[in-house]
């Protein structure tokens, strides 16, 4: 499996988690205690003005003045006293609180932005698989590589297929019974596909035709054109694609990588000329 591949149903599995959750949430704030969502000081305050918190509907109360006699000279006041009560009732009286309201309205924006983000992952990543560099590329049939890869003068140039990021570079059978090639699914039809990244610090190492190898400019690694290391800090050979042949064109499966270590018997002589760099590389 692909690190695209992985990538992809990470944010698939986190996606449905968000989902997962949104919903869990939702559905235990709904179902929870009306009373729980209430104003807990609200209610105390409530209930110390009214001892009796369930009562009647609110009735204002006249008190009946007392029967004047001849004797009281003091005119009697009339008071009114109106008592406010709290009346429970039912959820569905009740409506949507305002916490409930913020509540559902975070979880729709954090749920809308989820998915948003994962399908934009998903839109992002999806044209990769099926073509471009993590895909299979088709690098055209053996004989158009062959007659591209040998010269005339008996050197070779390694084919750079951009899309792949990768050179095709020939070996021969011999050269593939060497141990480090013992993954048979790195050659096909007499060729490997090389990754141009180098392998210290990730420079695109370019190809030097006089020496026959990969020289990096950047700290001096050297590797001969099967990718096999040389010299300088490179800590392993170039990596490699696995490759096939499908009705005679050489695919390269630019979704596995693989790497190996530096090779203690190489397969082919380097340098065969001088050197492209000038920088002098410490193995
Ligand atoms: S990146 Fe190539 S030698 Fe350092």
């Amino acid at each position: 499996m692909t690190a695209t591949q992985v990538a992809l149903i990470a944010i698939i599995a986190v996606a449905v988690l968000a989902a997962l959750a949104a919903f869990s949430i939702a559905s235990r704030r709904t179902e929870s205690d009306w009373r729980a969502e209430m104003d807990g000081r609200a209610l105390r305050s409530d209930r110390s003005r009214v001892p009796a918190a369930v009562a009647a509907r609110p009735k204002p109360v006249v008190e009946e003045p007392p029967i004047q006699v001849a004797e009281v000279a003091e005119p009697v006041a009339t008071q009114v006293v109106e008592i406010v009560a709290v009346e429970e009732v039912s959820p569905e009286e009740a409506g949507v609180t305002r916490r409930q309201f913020f509540n559902r309205a975070t979880l729709v924006l954090f749920g809308t932005f989820s998915l948003t983000m994962g399908g934009g992952m998903l839109a992002f990543i999806w044209p990769t698989l099926k073509s471009g560099f993590g895909s299979d590329i088709d690098a055209g049939t053996v004989d158009e590589i062959r007659t591209q890869v040998f010269q005339a003068d008996g050197s070779i140039t390694p084919l750079f297929r951009p899309d792949a990021r990768a050179y095709i570079v020939p070996i021969t059978d011999e050269e593939l019974s060497g141990s480090q090639f013992v993954d048979k699914s790195l050659a096909a039809g007499g060729f490997m596909a090389l990754f141009q990244r180098c392998v210290h610090l990730g420079c695109r190492v370019p190809w030097c035709n006089t020496s026959q190898g990969f020289e990096c400019p950047c700290h001096g690694s050297k590797y001969n054109y099967t990718g096999e290391y040389e010299a300088g800090p490179a800590p392993r050979n170039l990596d490699r694609f696995v490759v096939e042949l499908r009705d005679g064109r050489f695919i390269i499966k630019t979704g596995q990588i693989i790497e190996s270590p530096r090779a203690p018997e190489k397969t082919v002589a380097y340098p065969q000329g001088s050197s492209c760099i000038a920088i002098e590389s410490a193995g």
